[in-house]
C-alpha cells in the first residue's frame, strides 16, 4: 500500500514509525512531517487543508490510505470530499467525515450528544452574545471553581478555568463580546467543574464494532507536581493502575458503547480513533472532552505498546471489518517525557541546535517541533520531542526516559522530571 500520513507532530513521527514497520506498507509520505518521519518515509511539502492539492497528490503517487493525526483537516471535511470526489472515492481514509469530526469541532453539539444519549459529563449550559446576561446569571449560580469553554477549535486554548466569579466573568466576556478565540469562541459552554483525576482512553472503531485501546495518562501542566500553565502536553504513561478493570468496563459500557450506538443513530459514520478525555471522579468516568484523532504525547506511548500491525488495525477501520480483528497490547509499561523549549507554552525562542542523539540508548525519540537542515537537527517549535521507553516495571521505563532526556542539549531545553512519579506504588 501506498500511505499518505497527515502532521507534523510527534503524535506523527510515532504513527509513522509504526506504519513503516508494516509488511503491508509499500511507500509512506508523510505531509508536511519533521526531522523524524523522514526517517520513516518521504517528507512531502503539502498544505494539508489545501483538499484539492491532496487530491492531486494522492493520484500522482496512487495512494491507497490516508491517515489523519490531527483533527483540522477533518473538521473541515477532507473525508467528506475525498469521498465526493469520482477519482478517491475509493481511497482508504482512516478519520471521521465532517459531521462526525463535530465531537471535536462543537463542544456544544458534543455537550448536546453527551445528553442525548446519557453519556456521562459535566452539567452545563451554552450561551451566545445574545445571552451573555443570562450567562452571566447562570454563574452566578455555580460553585468556584468556573469551567469556560469556547464553542469552536481553538488550538487547545478555549478552555478557561478560574476560581473568581469576577474572572469568570471577565472571561465570558472577552469570549463572547471581544471574541478572544474568534469565531471558535462565539458560543461559550459553561460547565460544572469535575474534581477528579483525569486520563485518555483511545477507542478505534468502523462506526459498527470498536476496539479499546490502552489508556494513558498526560501531563498537560508546564511545571512539576501539575503546577503553571496548560501545555498541549509534558508527558504521558501508559498503562496507569487506576483505570483498573473495573474502572475501564464502566468506560464501555457507560461511554465507548452508548457513544457508538448513538453516532449509528444518528447516521453519522466514523472510522477513525476517538479519543475520551475522562475524568475520573471517585471511581466513575465522566467526558471531559472528546477528540476525533489520537493524542499527543498519548500516542508516544500507547502506538509503542502495539504489538501488532498497525495498517492492519487502519484498513479493518476504514474497511468496516473492525469486528473480526483484535490488536497485542503489551503489559509492559511506556514512559515518554517531551523536552520543550524554555519559555513555552509562553514565548519562546526557534532555531536551537538539538545534540546529543546519538547517546540515546534504550529509548526512542519522537520529534515534534524539530527540522532538520544541512544534516543538523534545529528545534522549531514549542515542544521539541518526546523521549520514550519501555519497561516491565513503571521505575524502569521512566529512568531510562529521564536518563536519556537528560543527554540531549539544546539551549533552553526543559523537561518536567516527575513524569509517572505520582502513579509509583
Ligand atoms: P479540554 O480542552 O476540554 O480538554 O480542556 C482542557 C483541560 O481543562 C482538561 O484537560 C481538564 O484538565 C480541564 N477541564 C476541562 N473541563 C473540565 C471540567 N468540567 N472540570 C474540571 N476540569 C476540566
Ligand atoms: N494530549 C491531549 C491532546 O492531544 O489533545
Amino acid at each position: 500500500m501506498h500511505i499518505l500520513l497527515l502532521g507534523s507532530g510527534g503524535r506523527e513521527h510515532a504513527l509513522a514509525w509504526k506504519i513503516e514497520k508494516s509488511p503491508l506498507c509499500k511507500k509512506l509520505f508523510i505531509a508536511p512531517g519533521n526531522a523524524g518521519t523522514r526517517l520513516c518515509g518521504i517528507n512531502v511539502e503539502l498544505n494539508v487543508l489545501d483538499f484539492e492539492a491532496v487530491k492531486i497528490f494522492i493520484l500522482e503517487q496512487s495512494i491507497d490510505m490516508v491517515v489523519a493525526g490531527p483533527e483540522e483537516p477533518l473538521v473541515r471535511g477532507m473525508g467528506d470530499y475525498l469521498a465526493q470526489e469520482v477519482e478517491t472515492a475509493d481511497v482508504l481514509f482512516v478519520g471521521p467525515r465532517q459531521k462526525g469530526a463535530r465531537l471535536e469541532g462543537s463542544k456544544e453539539f458534543a455537550k448536546e450528544f453527551m445528553n442525548k444519549y446519557q453519556i456521562p459529563t459535566a452539567a452545563y449550559q451554552s450561551f451566545s452574545t445574545q445571552t451573555y446576561d443570562e450567562g452571566v446569571a447562570f454563574l452566578h449560580k455555580l460553585q468556584p471553581p468556573y469551567v469556560l469553554k469556547a464553542d469552536g477549535l481553538a488550538a487547545g486554548k478555549g478552555v478557561v478555568i478560574v476560581s473568581s466569579l469576577d474572572e469568570a466573568v471577565s472571561a465570558l466576556r472577552n469570549m463572547l463580546h471581544d471574541k478572544a478565540f474568534g469565531k471558535a469562541s462565539e458560543k461559550v459552554v459553561i460547565e460544572e467543574f469535575l474534581d477528579g483525576v483525569e486520563v485518555s482512553v483511545f477507542v478505534a472503531t468502523d462506526g459498527q464494532s470498536y476496539i479499546m485501546l490502552p489508556e494513558a495518562k498526560d501531563y498537560k501542566r508546564i511545571g512539576e507536581k501539575d503546577t503553571g500553565l496548560n501545555t498541549g502536553g509534558m508527558g504521558a504513561v501508559s498503562p496507569v493502575w487506576f483505570a483498573d478493570k473495573d474502572f475501564m468496563n464502566k468506560v464501555e459500557t457507560k461511554i465507548v458503547k452508548p457513544t457508538i450506538e448513538g453516532l449509528r443513530k444518528e447516521n453519522i459514520p466514523y472510522c477513525g480513533f476517538l479519543f475520551l478525555g475522562l475524568m475520573n471522579v471517585k471511581g466513575e468516568p465522566y467526558v471531559v472532552e472528546y477528540n476525533v484523532r489520537l493524542g499527543d504525547p498519548e500516542t508516544e506511548v500507547v502506538v509503542p505498546r502495539l504489538m501488532s500491525d498497525i495498517v492492519e488495525l487502519m484498513q479493518h477501520m476504514a474497511r468496516g471489518t473492525l469486528k473480526k480483528y483484535l490488536p497485542e497490547i503489551t503489559p509492559d509499561f511506556a514512559v515518554t517525557a517531551m523536552l520543550v523549549s524554555g519559555g513555552y507554552p509562553g514565548q519562546y525562542e526557534k532555531g536551537k541546535e538539538i545534540r546529543g542523539l546519538e547517546q540515546i540508548s534504550n529509548s526512542r525519540v519522537f520529534f515534534a517541533g524539530a527540522q532538520e537542515r544541512n544534516d543538523k537537527i534545529y528545534t522549531s517549535g514549542g515542544r521539541v520531542l518526546a523521549v520514550t521507553s519501555i519497561g516491565n516495571s513503571l521505575q524502569g521505563a521512566i529512568s531510562k526516559t529521564m536518563e536519556n532526556a537528560g543527554k540531549i542539549e539544546f539551549e533552553k531545553k526543559y523537561f518536567r522530571k516527575d513524569i509517572g512519579q505520582d502513579l509509583l506504588r
